[in-house]
């Protein structure tokens, strides 16, 4: 927060000493009251907690976010409570108490559970004494709410690890198979091209992950431009299950197109492949020889295209079942890994819906299958 609050503190409680009851009427009390309620507007505008005390721990004011953070009455009631009463957390009584002690401010990091758990920096500046007679210094604590800039970057280090994580697999098989070409295993002619293919695979996968970051942070950060048209459905998919046609066949897995000939969807082409053909790689890879894969569409009342991608593979547990869509979450890592899968396809999908306004969700069950549902917002819009 910018600004010392202190001084407002003190102007407000100086206004206590001489206030309206006093009865003197004067024009200096009219504009000593028209600056109090502006700055209580101020201090009701801010966006910080901001919780005052007297020398006695007694709270002396707070504005309406620390009324909404401690959820406490609008005003201060009488008689005042203490500051133990709004709040028992030790490090915010410390805190304060220390201030109120040595006069020297404090910075600690405190967590308020109320309705949900919320994490605060929190300033506390002594008030007075120079200006103030000693019984009426006091301490005032603003509290700046981080739990969404924690979560950032909690998820901001989780990434990373993730990510060197997933690059120092195939990066120490692609250097140990280099070392050993080059330790003479390049003039064995039972090995070498066999060395190589495994070069070759591992950097092909670092490529892919590469390409999966690449995208998934363009996605994310906005820079993707969508070219919103309308498409025949049933055309896109028919020509989706060619291409992956031959992995199904590998995997012996049936494709299946029951998307009504001529039903309209409203989308960025390239961008309505990629989401398919993620759903659909993933519906191929976690399936079981003779196992199926549909591709669906229905509108809702809504005039949205529901698109289902529906198999019945391995299915995901109730547990994994809300992670699938978080970046480099694999149920199963080696099947997903010797797959070629980064863990990133599904966080791609999702924001790619979520570019185009629509949703993506998933209902599955273990050893039963999972349908995968794809909402895009309303054709009228782009016709
Ligand atoms: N159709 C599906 N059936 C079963 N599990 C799935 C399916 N689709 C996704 N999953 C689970 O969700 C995880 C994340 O999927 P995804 O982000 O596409 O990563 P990847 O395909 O690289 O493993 C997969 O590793 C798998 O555990
Ligand atoms: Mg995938």
């Amino acid at each position: 927060m910018t600004g010392d609050p202190s001084s407002l503190l003190q102007f407000i409680l100086r206004r206590g000493e001489t206030g309206p009851e006093a009865g003197t009427a004067t024009d200096a009390q009219h504009a000593m009251d028209q600056t109090s309620q502006l700055m209580e507007a101020i201090l009701d505008g801010m966006q910080e907690g901001l919780v005052a005390i007297d020398s006695n721990t007694e709270v002396i004011l707070y504005n309406s976010a620390a009324s909404r953070i401690f959820e406490l009455p609008p005003r201060v009631p009488l008689p005042r409570p203490r500051l133990i009463e709004i709040s028992r957390d030790p490090e915010i009584n410390d805190a304060f108490r220390s201030v109120l002690k040595s006069g020297i401010p404090e910075q600690r990091r405190v967590e308020v559970r109320r309705r949900d758990s919320r994490v605060f920096a929190l300033n506390v500046n002594p008030i007075g004494p120079g200006s103030l007679e000693s019984s009426k210094t006091g301490a005032a604590g603003v509290f700046f709410d981080i739990t969404e800039l924690e979560r950032l970057e909690r998820i901001r280090r989780d990434f990373f690890a993730n990510l060197s994580h997933e690059l120092r697999t195939p990066l120490t098989a692609v250097l140990a198979y280099i070392e050993t070409l080059l330790d003479g295993a390049i003039d064995d002619p039972q090995n070498n091209v066999r060395f190589l293919n495994i070069v070759q695979k591992h950097a092909l996968r670092m490529q892919a992950l590469v390409q999966d970051i690449t995208d998934l942070s363009m996605i994310e950060s906005g820079e993707v431009t969508l070219h919103i048209e309308v498409h025949d459905l049933a055309q896109i998919v028919d020509e989706m299950l060619v291409l992956a046609g031959a992995r199904a066949e590998s995997a012996e897995v049936a494709l299946v197109n029951r998307v009504q000939r001529g039903f309209r969807v409203c989308a960025d082409r390239y961008r309505l492949e990629q989401i398919l053909n993620n759903l659909l790689d993933n519906a191929i890879k976690f399936n079981r020889a003779g196992g199926k894969v549909e591709i669906l569409a229905e509108r809702n009342e809504a005039g949205a295209s529901v698109i289902h991608v529906r198999d019945n593979g391995t299915g995901v547990s109730k547990t994994d079942l809300p992670r699938v869509f978080e970046r480099f979450f694999r149920a199963d890592r080696s099947r997903s890994r010797d797959a070629g899968g980064s863990g990133l396809g599904l966080a791609i999908v999702k924001h790619l819906a979520r570019a185009h306004g629509g949703s993506i969700t998933v209902e599955s069950e273990q050893m039963k299958g999972s349908t995968f549902t794809v909402e895009l917002p309303d054709c009228e819009s782009c016709q």
